[in-house]
């Protein structure tokens, strides 16, 4: 393994750079009519458009020779092939295991996963079906009509994210709750909308060890005991997707009611695991194996395909080229898809959780920028609050739109319209306007003179701002699937030049450790005084607050 920033074709692209900062893309259009065909390619139903970035054929050609010099080819394949890539916490990574079609086995210490996972997924088809049908009933003989989960991060935010997205797929009768936060205001109110007897709770977490989902947990589990006057109604009202069997019993689940999935899944990648049980008690169990299905595509595309012509390769290699060479601190995600809206926070963690890292695998500092900060909401309604700072401000921001052709639901012709702002943004972002077009116009405008010229550098913009487009023809559980595979793949790419370990994350963990220290402090009636000086006083403010 090296650093990225010694192959010589890093070297090059930094010089390519300089003589790129020269140039506009809208000449690069104007001078070659084959942009769009030079620079898109489809994969598994996806329509990647790359051809509105600063880029060229050298600097794809520099871009793909960094894939190559870091060997990726190889690392893709121990990735696959169940090697522990994961090496500073000794694990395989096989969140594609979850979702392998291919009928091959997929060894993990020279033991085949896949009888193990076609066990789960049996087990959680027919418990599905169970509680969809109406077979599955609660302690006191009724239907199931709520899910609430309970968990956090991976355990949480797939989770959201995908039923949220597939909510035009979901049964009727059925709602879907999540409870992630500490912050007990979000169990209570989500207690308050359900009835206890036809209400399913799932506890998910890979650890069963994180207090947030204990502490809730803990609270539902007494709430439901309490309204059913029993504990024996835990056993038709709790059940858990865990990798920690013994956690689970010790918290009262029986394992009978337990959905396992294993530590080669990592937190953020376990959508496709049993993590994805109230997305499969919403859509169904035939539709959960359809997103499954269209992560498995992108897995074949990725493995399969050329460097120069694999999405998740140039999606990363985009990336690396934003963030390391142009400086541009952020990534942005704009879903022109309200089914998407939780898509760019579940990206926050699948990127910046395995990205978010500044020494190399051999515990060397980086030599370069990694992760971007991922951020982003729904078109329009981004066009609305901060496409402003994206078009004018002084930061670069590249941006990926993401838009279907067809919505679920045709009214009028407003899918177009979601459609036409979609390519004007990004077309406006590439084009920007000219002082003389901007002085045309406010010439057609009838305004002459000084006003003229004072109003001139505000109707000016600087264009040349990168974006991507993925379209594909519906928000299905298959394209979904696929567009998750696609950036998973993408931020790995990029963990494998940047020479990094992108599935553990260490830097989660100080906080967890000195939360415990604050806790107690703040549970006692002693004054504060063994922390700095703020804490110590934000600290006994909360003492004096409480006690006034
Ligand atoms: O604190 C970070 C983290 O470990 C994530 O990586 C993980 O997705 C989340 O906490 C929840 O962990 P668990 O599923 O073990 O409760």
């Amino acid at each position: 393994m090296s650093d990225c920033t010694q192959f010589p074709a890093w070297k090059e692209l930094r010089d390519h750079k300089r003589d790129m900062a020269k140039i506009q893309m809208r000449f690069l259009f104007a001078e070659d009519p084959k942009r769009f065909k030079r620079f898109s390619m489809d994969a598994v139903g996806i329509l990647l458009d790359y051809s509105k970035n600063r880029i060229t054929n050298t600097t794809m050609r520099l871009l793909t020779q960094i894939a190559l010099d870091a060997e990726l080819p190889n690392a893709i394949e121990a990735m696959f092939g169940g090697e522990k890539i994961n090496r500073t916490e000794g694990r395989a990574v096989l969140h594609t295991a979850l979702r392998n079609q291919s009928g091959n086995p997929v060894l993990v210490d020279g033991e085949d996963v896949m009888p193990l996972v076609r066990g789960v997924l049996a087990r959680m088809r027919a418990f599905t079906d169970a509680v969809r049908s109406g077979e599955w009933l609660g302690h006191t003989g009724k239907r199931i009509t709520d899910i609430v989960n309970i968990g956090i991060g991976g355990s949480d935010l797939g989770p959201v994210m995908v039923t949220q997205a597939l909510t035009y797929y979901a049964q009727a009768g059925l709602k879907a709750h999540f409870v992630s936060n500490v912050d007990p205001s979000q169990m209570m109110e989500t207690l308050a909308v359900v009835n206890p007897e036809t209400t399913l709770f799932i506890v998910a977490s890979k650890t069963f060890s994180t207090p947030e989902t204990l502490l809730n947990a803990q609270a539902a589990r007494r709430w439901l005991v309490k309204q059913l006057g029993t504990e024996k109604a835990v056993a038709k009202h709790f059940v858990a997707v865990s990798t920690n069997t013994k956690k689970v019993q010790a918290f009262g689940i029986d394992t009978a009611n337990m959905f396992e999935f294993w530590d080669w899944v990592g937190g953020r990648y376990s959508i496709w695991s049993a993590v994805g049980l109230p997305v499969a008690l919403m859509i169904g169990m035939d539709n959960f194996e359809e997103l499954q299905a269209g992560g498995y595509a992108m897995d074949e595309h990725f493995r399969s395909a050329p460097l120069e012509k694999n999405m998740p390769v140039i999606m990363a290699l985009l990336g690396i080229w934003h963030n390391d060479f142009w400086n541009a601190d952020s990534h942005a995600v704009f879903p022109y898809d309200q089914y998407l809206g939780r898509f760019p926070a579940y990206l926050q963690q699948l990127d910046m959780e395995s990205n978010g890292k500044s020494v190399t695998f051999d515990g060397k500092q980086v030599h370069c920028q990694t992760g971007p900060i991922i951020w982003g909401e729904p078109g329009c309604n981004g066009q609305h609050a901060f496409f402003q700072l994206v078009h004018q401000g002084t930061r670069l921001v590249p941006a990926d739109f993401l838009v279907a052709v067809e919505s679920h639901h045709p009214v009028e012709h407003q899918h177009e319209v979601l459609l036409s702002n979609c390519f004007a943004q990004t077309k406006a972002l590439m084009r920007g306007k000219t002082r003389d077009e901007a002085r045309v116009e406010l010439i057609r405008a009838g305004m002459t003179g000084d006003s003229l010229e004072a109003l001139l550098p505000h109707k000016v913009f600087p264009g040349n701002r990168p974006s991507s487009t993925l379209l594909y023809r519906k928000l299905t559980p298959r394209t979904l699937g696929s567009l998750i595979a696609l950036y998973e793949h993408k931020v790995f790419v990029q963990g494998v030049i940047w020479n990094i370990n992108s599935f553990d994350q260490w830097g989660v963990e100080l906080g967890k450790q000195l939360a415990g220290a604050i806790e107690s402090g703040l549970l006692s009636d002693e004054r504060v005084t063994e922390h700095d000086s703020s804490t110590n006083g934000l600290m006994n403010a909360c003492k004096r607050m409480r006690a006034s």
